[in-house]
């Protein structure tokens, strides 16, 4: 997975790379991070990004012509010569080649949550815009960005930290990446549930003890006693995404009495 990512910030980036696990990713060539200054795509004696806004008002906006300048040079001019001049000149024709997503971090986007990680996942290539200021230029939104993605309602000074967001949570998901292979099968949100609790050494810590069960080295019990820990940790945190969980019948029936003592 090659991540392409456009920032005004690309200091922002090195730190949490270096520190992370996708350091590791990276020199072992499962995923590449290319980190795109915009700045440099700007050819005026002060690197001009953003102006004014039309039509007034406070704030400053983000300037469409280095951006469109970065993501084209960087992804390709694959239909400038197929379709001719009018595909530079006529920003409605996709001037980059389309089959790579090109999002744009943004409070306006859909809201990222593990299926889009997955379904993200699947691509070799991703371009991330981080946008700055107040806003971006409209016509990078109507003419070049092909998916809008927000890390939550809330909002924050720029798009850099969403972007680090996705790409930590789809590079776990690609194979070697994680040590255990099996890593992200049992994560929360991975099946629709909230994750079982964990336990290491000691045993006992200042009178609070691990689970009998987990003791036991019965993996039939365990699994089982797991699995309904999962359940009934969705059911009190987050029963929202017992709407959308794959639930067998014994689901269920075992959310059914966790309902009922929950009444009675
Ligand atoms: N940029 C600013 N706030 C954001 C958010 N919540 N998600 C994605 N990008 C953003």
């Amino acid at each position: 997975m090659q991540f392409e990512v456009f920032s005004l910030l690309p200091e922002a980036f090195t730190s949490y790379i270096e520190a992370s696990i996708l350091k590791r990713a990276q020199e072992r060539g499962l995923i590449k991070i290319n980190i795109h200054n915009i700045r440099d795509y700007t050819y005026d004696k002060h690197h001009v990004t953003d102006d004014t806004p039309y039509g007034g008002g406070g704030g400053m906006v983000m300037k469409p012509e280095p951006v469109f300048e970065a993501i084209e040079k960087v992804l390709g001019f694959k239909h400038q010569v197929e379709v001719n001049d009018e595909a530079i000149s006529h920003p409605t024709k996709p001037t980059v080649d389309s089959s790579i997503p090109i999002i744009l971090l943004t409070p306006q986007g859909r809201v990222f949550n593990q299926s889009i990680a997955k379904e993200l996942s699947q691509h070799p290539r991703l371009a991330l815009i981080c946008g700055r200021y107040e806003g971006i230029d409209e016509r990078i939104r109507q003419h070049l960005v092909t998916d809008e993605i927000s890390i939550g309602d809330y909002v924050l000074t720029g798009g850099e930290i969403p972007a680090l967001v996705l790409i930590d949570a789809i590079s776990r998901l690609l194979p070697n990446v994680l040590g255990d292979p099996t890593g992200a099968e049992d994560d929360s949100h991975a099946m629709g549930l909230l994750e079982y609790p964990h336990y290491t050494r000691p045993p006992e810590f200042r009178g609070s003890k691990v689970p009998d069960v987990l003791l036991s080295g019965d993996h039939a019990k365990i699994d089982k006693w797991r699995h309904e820990q999962a359940l009934e940790r969705t059911f009190r945190k987050r029963p929202d995404m017992l709407e959308t969980a794959n639930l067998s019948a014994e689901d269920k029936k075992f959310l059914e009495k966790l309902k009922e003592k929950n009444n009675s």
